[in-house]
């Protein structure tokens, strides 16, 4: 049996006509995440931190072992090191909120040409609040980050390197190991935007030596809503709080309120209980299967999916980095991405199309969108077959 005959059925909504290729998008969510979520919502509804009856204990319990289960999932050294927050975006957001007071004119950021916008908007109003400049990593025709460009841009007005460790437009897998060295060696920090690594790569934030690190729960088989920044504590302990509200103070009055440690000094106001439970669910779900095993299934799907769509006259593949995780990006030549996904959707396969909240990247190709493929550990190769059959029928439409 594969990985994907012993867990398609874990997923209600594949039991519809769907063929689902986009969950770098959002993942999917299996029965045990649907069942926490409601779960909680029928049974144990309570707010967190706040009462002393059981409902609301039970809640506050609930909370802070998926905090403790993330830290292990992480291997973080403290589950004081992981601030819930609504997702990547928002994680990112937050380090950058925070740096306001950290940086000077003149100081630099550094980020790379194959960013999500989430990791490149946050920093461009950074460097416009403080005077602090953006340098960029380009990227080679494999869409690989040039890494020659990357030593000869740090020096020591370097503060922060902000690097995807997946990217998601291409599916290249960045050497972060090697790229936090370089910049430790030069004095910055690194916060790595690991929104594509969670349901897919095991990340030691220990071993690798991450200062900061964004997730979003929605592409790990949790709900949307919820995600983590992860940080070293002794650097969170240096970061301002940016939202004032309950739960964040240590006292309040009316003249000077002193504020609570981290991470609940970053998580101002009710919390996304349901969802952190949910998300929960999710990282159990993912330590079951095991990140090896998906690992090594979504590896064969791409090697599958890559030879098979190399078949197809005219088609182009961008991104072909030596190192790739399940994401294929593609053009062919005379179609429209758009409308070749909407012939496919009529057969009930969901593919991305667009610029991917890429568009540097593109820009660097050339392009304005691409349709993209990504797996999950469900997808099969029967699937991909059957979209190969699919595009190939549409072809005779669209050319
Ligand atoms: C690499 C990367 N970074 C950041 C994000 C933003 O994630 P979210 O929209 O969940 O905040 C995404 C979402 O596609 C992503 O793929």
């Amino acid at each position: 049996m594969s990985l994907a005959e012993d867990i398609r059925e874990d997923f209600p909504i594949l039991k519809k006509n769907l063929i689902y290729f986009d969950s770098a998008a959002t993942t999917q969510k299996p029965q045990s995440v649907i069942d926490a979520i409601s779960n909680f919502y029928a049974n144990e509804c309570g707010t967190v931190h706040r009462a002393i009856y059981r409902l609301s204990a039970q809640a506050t319990k609930q909370y802070n072992d998926v905090r403790e289960r993330v830290a292990h999932f992480l291997n973080a050294k403290s589950c004081n090191e992981v601030i819930f927050t609504k997702g990547t975006t928002d994680s990112i957001n937050l380090v950058a909120q925070c740096y306001t007071q950290l940086l000077s004119p003149g100081d630099e950021i550094i980020i790379s040409e194959m960013e999500h916008h989430s990791n490149i908007v946050p920093w461009q109003l950074l460097c416009e609040r403080t005077g602090a400049i953006l340098k960029v990593i380009p990227v080679n025709d494999r869409a690989e980050l040039d890494l020659d460009a990357y030593q000869n841009l740090l020096n020591p007005r370097t503060k922060l390197v902000a690097i995807a460790h997946i990217a998601n437009s291409t599916g290249t897998i960045n050497p972060i190991h090697s790229i936090i060295e370089k910049a430790h060696a030069n004095g910055a920090k690194v916060l790595i935007d690991a929104a594509q690594s969670t349901a897919h790569i095991a990340l030691d934030v220990q071993a690798l030596d991450i200062d900061y690190l964004a997730l979003s729960a929605h592409k790990a088989f949790g709900p949307t809503g919820v995600g983590v920044l992860y940080g070293k504590y002794d650097l969170l302990e240096e970061l301002p709080p940016i939202q004032g509200g309950g739960d964040m103070i240590d006292t309040v009055t009316l003249e000077k309120t002193t504020y609570a440690k981290p991470p609940i000094r970053f998580e101002a106001g009710t919390p996304p209980i349901a969802q952190v439970i949910g998300f929960g669910a999710a990282l159990d779900y993912i330590t079951n299967l095991g990140l090896e095993n998906i690992y090594s299934w979504e590896h064969k799907l791409l090697t599958h999916a890559t030879s098979e769509l190399q078949t197809i006259p005219n088609l182009k593949i961008i991104g072909t980095a030596a190192n790739k995780s399940s994401i294929i990006s593609f053009i062919i030549e005379g179609v429209h991405h758009l409308d070749l996904a909407t012939l496919l959707d009529l057969e009930g396969i969901a593919i991305r199309t667009g610029h991917h909240c890429a568009q540097p990247l593109l820009h660097r190709f050339g392009l304005t969108g691409t349709n993209r493929i990504s797996f999950a550990p469900f997808n099969t190769c029967e699937e991909i077959d059957i979209l190969l059959m699919h595009l190939r029928k549409a072809l005779t439409v669209l050319l």
